[in-house]
């Protein structure tokens, strides 16, 4: 693991269970995930690109050829695989931790950490960028707003929640998730 100024830590918490992030479009799941993993000294994967690869389509062809349903069963099967392999950051789409299944694995072999954001946030951070087909269909403010409605209830189920705020470098994000990981501890072996 590295320490605030990049330096490797001598003694490194080892992993011991995956780090599943979640959140809405927009939080910042992927970019920080990558410099999370890069902290701790660990692997990092996003769900979304192993979907990809699996069925060698963007996610927005996936959508528009089979349905937002036909993704849903490959985004529980990519989650359920990368769940049971070595522990690593994981990365997830929006909808996966809205999965029941999905949602019981996580919590019963990973960490979660629910990447909060405000709306105004998830709007400027998600602006221009067409490749999330659930943004294409009308005003993404409005249908950011319903999402927050219909999934923070849920989200807010995960074991550790990080605020992610506009005025925030990744890089600091990154250390406040893992400084709350140590501090919940579940995430690392116990080599007291
Ligand atoms: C989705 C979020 C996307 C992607 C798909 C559906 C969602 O991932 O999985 O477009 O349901 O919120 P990101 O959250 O990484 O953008």
């Amino acid at each position: 693991m590295k320490d605030a100024a990049g330096k490797h830590e001598r003694h490194a918490p080892v992993l011991a269970r995956p780090i599943v992030l979640i959140g809405l479009m927009g939080a910042g799941k992927s970019s920080v995930g990558l410099k999370l993993a890069d902290l701790l000294g660990t692997g990092f994967v996003d769900s979304d690109d192993e979907i990809e690869k699996a069925a060698n389509l963007s996610v927005a062809e996936i959508f528009e050829r089979f349905g937002e349903a036909h993704f849903r069963i490959g985004e529980r099967r990519v989650l359920a695989r990368l769940l049971a392999g070595p522990p690593m950051v994981i990365a997830t789409g929006g909808g996966a931790f809205m999965d029941v299944e999905t949602r019981a694995l996580v919590r019963k072999q990973a960490v979660s950490v629910w990447m909060r954001a405000e709306l105004d946030v998830l709007v400027q951070r998600t602006a221009g960028r067409g490749h999330r087909p659930l943004l294409n269909k009308g005003s993404p403010r409005e249908i950011l707003a319903r999402l927050i409605d219909q999934r923070y209830p849920i989200y807010a189920e995960a074991d550790i929640t990080v605020d992610s705020r506009a005025d925030q470098s990744k890089e600091l994000m990154a250390m406040r998730i893992r400084d709350a990981l140590l501090k919940d501890g579940r995430a690392f072996e116990d080599t007291q």
